[in-house]
């Protein structure tokens, strides 16, 4: 089978690990063309692979590609995804998959009708740690599942001019890297009906809005989750923790180390107990590195675009998390619990939602 040709659209830090990536998936793809409107960044994505096409403009990279992988500032997302889905190219667009609900809806539907796959590249939830989680969560082995918690905690300081223009890169910590998080717990726990977030900038100054995010979300099934997240953390204990309690015992899967573990049999609290007994389990460990990994998520777009699936990160399925997202911050703003029912989207748009496009 001919290798599918993928176009690198934006070199900046994003890019440079994906040009990393690329190469565990050298069976499935070529990259045959490379842009950034900064030629030398270009030129240093390019140097890692195999001669692929440079421009500084993206529109002259059509007869190189058959689909384009868009790691553009996010008010770019959207004109560049239509314009390549118009041509009949399949996107693989970055977090977020566009600025507005207007934009989302309106990429969806020309991916829609052109027949091209449109996937929204949230590596987390192809990371094989995040998967094998999934996969023991829903053996049932462990029975019903409680509640689910995702920490993240980094020090992402890049300096107040990289942050400055909020629609170019940067929402807040929630928008631009609890996405990834609210997505990875729709897709463990199904729709969320309610919740609420609290954000702030204390300890993150050179951010314009929060740089501590707390999420607490209930789910229809009545699961609660909560994700807590830090730009700011000049040290952490958590790092990248995804646990989910059980009804046998405690699942957590530690990115850093890139283990699973089961804790069980605890011994029932009492005042005096300070020693808690408790067992720990070893249940999966990554073999290699731990990486930013966006080969699978690569993978799985690759396999979608050739075998004419559905990508699990689809157009639907990201706009319904940054609609979560939105109706968080408002229901901040108005100090009141956000209602997030019925904010999901068909694979096919529903009729109310179908735009026209001129
Ligand atoms: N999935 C993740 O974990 C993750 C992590 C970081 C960033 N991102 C996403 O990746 C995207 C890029 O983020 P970044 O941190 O790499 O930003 P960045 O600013 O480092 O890179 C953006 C690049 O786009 C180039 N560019 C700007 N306008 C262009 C145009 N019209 N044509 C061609 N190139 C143009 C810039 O020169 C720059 O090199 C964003 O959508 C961001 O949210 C995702």
């Amino acid at each position: 089978m001919e290798k599918l040709r993928l176009g690198l659209i934006g070199c900046g830090g994003m890019m440079e690990l994906h040009a990393q990536s690329v190469h565990e998936c050298t069976k499935e793809l070529e990259i045959t063309a490379v842009c950034d409107i900064i030629r030398e960044r270009a030129e240093k994505v390019a140097a890692v692979l195999n001669n692929p096409y440079i421009t500084t403009d993206y529109t002259d990279m059509l007869d190189y590609v058959d689909a384009v992988l868009v790691a553009l500032p996010h008010d770019l997302h959207y004109e560049c995804g239509v314009f390549f889905a118009h041509n009949k190219k399949h996107v693989l667009m970055e977090k977020p998959l566009a600025n507005s609900e207007e934009e989302c809806l309106r990429l969806i539907q020309v991916c829609e009708e052109e027949g091209v796959t449109l996937m929204c590249a949230y590596p987390v939830r192809y990371w094989p740690g995040v998967v094998k989680l999934k996969e023991l969560v829903d053996s049932g082995e462990y029975g019903k599942v409680m509640q689910m918690s995702i920490w993240t905690e980094q020090l992402t300081n890049l300096g107040e001019l990289h942050w400055s223009n909020t629609a170019r890169i940067g929402g807040g910590q929630l928008f631009s890297h609890g996405c990834h998080y609210i997505d990875v717990m729709m897709w463990f726990l199904g729709e969320p009906v309610t919740g609420a977030h609290v954000g702030s900038r204390v300890g993150t100054p050179w951010l314009m809005r929060e740089g501590s995010s707390m999420v607490t979300l209930k789910f229809a099934s009545g699961v609660i989750g909560y994700h807590g997240a830090t730009w700011g953390a000049r040290g952490s204990k958590q790092k990248y923790s995804f646990q989910v309690h059980t009804e046998k015992g405690l699942l957590e899967y530690d990115h850093f180390s890139g283990v699973i573990n089961l804790y069980q049999n605890f011994t029932e609290h009492r005042p005096d107990d300070s020693d808690s007994v408790q067992e720990k389990r070893e249940l999966w460990r990554l073999g290699g590195q731990v990486t930013k990994a966006t080969e699978f998520e690569i993978s799985h777009f690759v396999d979608c675009v050739r075998n004419n699936k559905t990508p699990l990160t689809n157009g639907p399925s990201a706009l319904q998390g940054l609609r979560v997202i939105w109706a968080l911050y408002d229901a901040e703003k108005q100090g009141k619990m956000a209602d997030l029912r019925g904010l999901g989207l068909k694979d096919e748009l529903y009729e109310e939602e179908r735009l026209i496009i001129e």
